[in-house]
């Protein structure tokens, strides 16, 4: 299986003496189009989530108030990406296993993902990881 490589981009911020706008566009800022969005936010001091990978969906997770860490692990790279500031956006492939910690405390992290959500699209078992994508 081929993928493009996780990256981290940023944004135009639109700005003007009234404050800053950032835009996302499917298929424009986002290399797919957007199904379903979900934030994860209020997650508590010392908290490490995520803890897999998928087959298909893509994903793009912006941190549009406060910061979070994310590791990355597609098995040639193993990587930690900081996304502290609402233009920055990391468009997260499906073979990179990942890793979200080190919330501040006003931490919103909002995700755009490729595809409806599936359980079975969930690879959260490490060895399988290695072995799907190895
Ligand atoms: P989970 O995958 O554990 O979150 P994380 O990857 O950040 O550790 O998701 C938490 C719960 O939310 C879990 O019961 C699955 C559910 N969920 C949905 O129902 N739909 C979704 O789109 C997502 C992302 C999660």
């Amino acid at each position: 299986m081929l993928f493009d490589a996780s990256k981290l981009i940023e944004i135009d911020k639109l700005g003007d003496e009234r404050g800053l706008l950032t835009v996302i566009e499917e298929n424009i800022t986002v290399p797919f189009e957007i199904k379903r969005v979900f934030y994860i936010y209020e997650t508590k001091s010392g908290v490490r989530r995520g803890f897999h990978a998928h087959f298909k969906t893509r994903q793009a997770l912006i941190c549009v108030s406060g910061s979070c860490k994310v590791y990355l692990d597609n098995i040639k790279r193993k990587k930690d990406v900081l996304l502290d500031s609402p233009n920055k956006v990391l468009i997260l492939e499906p073979n990179d296993w990942h890793e979200m910690y080190d919330f501040s405390s006003d931490c919103v992290l909002l995700v755009l993902a490729s595809h409806l959500y599936d359980a079975e699209d969930y690879i959260r078992d490490y060895n399988k990881f290695l072995e799907v994508y190895s």
